[in-house]
């Protein structure tokens, strides 16, 4: 595995498939081949655009959060519910590794190296780019599934249960930074 992408992403460890392993792996690798952003980047960029430059929880930050999140929930759901709602927790980890990859397309850097949404990502959001990096790579359609339904399109279809979780660990995490009930 691409020590790179490994030491972005320790939690490629919790995948048990060695095969969905290095295919989740390996879309973070042709992601970062093919964008404007480097892994520091990843540090060093806000997590949303909708927050103002002032924002300082980074892009890595907020995913490696989603993903800590996704996989605590799949595990508490799994305890509780047992084979009536059963979490495949691989397809879930992997799923919640990946669901923002496909911004790595959608940002480019303006003149103070920000992050700002360029033509491509104008034309083709993340979930859509992502899921295309997701594909080259091998990735399965369970996975595909979670990158495609994570973000508001996928309200539009029917979500799996690991799409749902991923979801609403991406939401609960997003929502209060840009709109809050504040006293
Ligand atoms: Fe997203």
């Amino acid at each position: 595995m691409n020590q790179e992408v490994l030491t972005l992403w320790p939690e490629l460890e919790w995948i048990q498939d060695e095969g969905l392993r290095n295919k989740t792996a390996k879309t973070w690798e042709l992601a970062l081949e093919k964008s404007v952003l480097t892994a520091n980047d990843l540090y060093r960029i806000p997590f949303t655009l909708l927050c103002g430059p002032d924002l300082k929880v980074s892009f890595m930050t907020h995913k490696r959060c989603v993903v800590h999140l996704a996989k605590k929930s799949g595990e508490t759901m799994n305890e509780f519910f047992k084979d009536q709602l059963p979490v495949d927790m691989d397809v879930l980890i992997s799923g919640a590794i990946l669901a923002d990859v496909g911004k790595l397309l959608e940002y480019e850097l303006d003149e103070q190296d920000m992050a700002v949404r360029g033509t491509y990502g104008k034309y083709l959001r993340h979930p859509f780019s992502g899921v295309s990096l997701a594909e080259q790579c091998g990735v399965p359609p369970a996975v595909c599934h979670i990158i495609a339904a994570h973000a508001g399109e996928g309200d539009m279809i029917k979500r799996s249960t690991e799409a749902y979780i991923v979801h609403h660990a991406d939401f609960m995490t997003f929502l209060p930074f840009t709109s809050r009930l504040q006293y």
